[in-house]
């Protein structure tokens, strides 16, 4: 199984790191593509260097690399996790402006017909971000807002993360054990 991660420039990388540890843990071959801002945001929001996380990934593409394998339909993987997901990137996507390889492959994701996962981090939502959901779920896309639930009692900061990883697993069909599930 291969799947394709993208980081952008939204608050809430902590969910494409464990998206990746868990990839890794797994056995699953990642491409990783981190956007500048992403990699400003790693700093700011976390003590992980943009570098530290690229050793955990088998594959690592330049955002502005848009020779790389995920850039093409014919490069065949099992789906793309955009873990935050930026309005910019959003919109991006919403319009078929593909002129990063993160927005690329997303709209080969949306064209191929494979999983598109936009875990998305804005508050509140203006009519733009949410015409741009709207549009993107039409054409095929999961949009899932980075809102953890409580019903399961967390009791840190890392459940929270697991829980929303959780639900990035389950859309990908990965099996997994990071929430309680609702009985
Ligand atoms: C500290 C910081 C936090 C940000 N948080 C968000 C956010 O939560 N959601 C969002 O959509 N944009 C956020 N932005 C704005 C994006 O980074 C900006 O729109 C950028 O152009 C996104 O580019 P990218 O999608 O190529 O990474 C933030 C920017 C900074 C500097």
């Amino acid at each position: 199984m291969e799947i394709v991660l993208g980081i952008t420039g939204a608050s809430g990388v902590q969910y494409g790191i464990r998206t990746l540890e868990l990839l890794r843990e797994k056995g699953i071959t990642t491409r990783l593509i981190i956007s500048e801002t992403g990699r400003e945001l790693i700093r700011l929001e976390t003590d992980t260097l943009p570098s530290d996380l690229e050793d955990l990934a088998s594959f690592v593409h330049a955002n502005n690399d848009l020779t790389a394998p995920p850039a093409s339909g014919s490069h065949r993987h099992n789906g793309m996790v955009i873990a935050p997901c930026s309005m910019k990137t959003l919109a991006s996507l919403a319009n078929g402006v593909t002129s990063n390889l993160i927005t690329r492959a997303g709209d080969v994701c949306l064209k191929e017909n494979r999983p598109l996962i936009l875990l998305i981090r804005e508050t509140p939502l203006n009519t733009i971000h949410l015409e741009n959901m709207l549009r993107l779920k039409h054409a095929g896309a999961h949009i899932l807002p980075a809102s953890p639930a409580f019903y399961h009692r967390p009791t840190s900061i890392n459940e929270l993360i697991d829980f929303i990883t959780g639900r990035i697993l389950d859309l990908l069909e990965i099996e997994h054990n990071l929430y309680r599930r609702w009985e």
